[in-house]
């Protein structure tokens, strides 16, 4: 109904009722944080590429968790940064059972048990090129890649995570993987593919963060092409027919539209991924005032949610879910 019967600023004229007709709001339950492990024992080391997050280890590690924990953040998605001495160009460190991944998650599931222990489920941490997948004739071979990760998986499920999240983007991964952990005994571990990842310049600081970057990325050959929505989609209906409990969108806020799409089109979770670039773009913004910096990130994961997504991955997880808890964002 037009003007002047429906003046629709009189819904926003006090606080109380800009409050009861809020239509998202972001909760600590939404977010999941990821965190860097050391190879190396006790470590905490502030990451350059990623100002306010710490590469951690044994105690630092633990006491990290109960700190998110504390915060209301229901879960953590863990990368390893193995020392380069442990790749090779097979990734076999990716399933070694003293490898940095399963000694953290039997660590977390110790020190909190009621924390939702993700593991990011990729090659690339291992190989000594840094590519997602083992090679063949310098191409990255699609089913020798899946024979890996089915043994990442596995790994990382006796050791106890909950979730294991594939991020290669390899054709039947999901499939590959859902039917390794049922053979294991591992039937009630979720998968959480990285389902629509695009092929991004905003990974950049995590690369950095994890020594992963390939000297000639590979990248486009698995990973979307930005300008691709509709291959999207049908990359998360094939994840879904393949077992995916939830289906992840990255990154972020370059992707509203496909995580909208998917909210409509799918009816498993969809999970965002605020990547590495993304944070790094708020921290310039808000140019070092704590204030600003909370405040653009609230808008930033409140949109997010508002798009559709039902959880959201990112590195401002602790101070945001404190924040909301006290309301001082607001
Ligand atoms: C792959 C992986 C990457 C990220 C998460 N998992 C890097 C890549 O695919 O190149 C990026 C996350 C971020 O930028 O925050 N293991
Ligand atoms: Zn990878």
């Amino acid at each position: 109904m037009p003007f002047p019967i429906h003046r629709l600023r009189r819904l926003r004229r006090t606080p109380g009722l800009r409050r009861l007709v809020t239509e998202t709001r972001l909760h600590a339950d939404d977010l999941v944080s990821p965190l860097f492990v050391a190879a190396e024992d006790n470590v905490r080391r502030p990451l350059q590429a990623l100002p306010g997050v710490d590469l951690l280890s044994g105690r630092h590690l633990t006491e990290e968790a109960r700190a998110l924990e504390a915060a209301g953040v229901p879960a953590v998605l863990l990368f390893g940064v193995p020392l380069d001495s442990d790749k090779d160009d097979g990734a076999t460190a990716a399933w070694d059972p003293r490898g940095c991944i399963p000694r953290a998650v039997r660590d977390l599931k110790r020190a909190a048990p009621g924390l939702v222990v993700i593991t990011d489920l990729c090659l690339c941490e291992y190989t000594r090129n840094g590519h997602c997948g083992l090679l063949k004739n310098g191409e990255i071979d699609n089913d020798l890649t899946l024979e890996a990760i089915r043994k990442a998986a596995v790994a990382q499920a006796e050791a106890g995570a909950d979730i294991v999240a594939p991020s290669g983007m390899m054709d039947g991964a999901v499939r590959a993987i859902r039917g390794a952990l049922d053979g294991a005994g591992y039937d009630g571990v979720l998968t959480m593919p990285y389902s629509a990842k695009f092929a991004s310049a905003l990974y950049g600081p995590f690369k950095e963060a994890t020594h992963s970057a390939p000297a000639e990325s590979k990248h486009a050959t698995h990973q979307l092409d930005v300008a691709n929505a509709r291959q999207a989609l049908v990359e998360i209906g094939q994840d879904v027919e393949e077992g995916a409990d939830i289906v992840i969108v990255k990154p972020a806020l370059t992707s509203l539209d496909i995580i909208a799409t998917a909210r409509r089109e799918f009816d498993v979770p969809v999970a965002a991924y605020n990547v590495s670039g993304e944070y790094n773009m708020i921290l310039a913004a808000a140019g070092g005032d704590p204030q600003a910096r909370n405040r653009l990130a609230l808008e930033a994961l409140t949109c997010i949610k508002r798009a559709g997504a039902d959880l959201i991955i990112t590195y401002f997880a602790r101070e945001i879910a404190a924040a909301l808890r006290t309301r001082t964002v607001l």
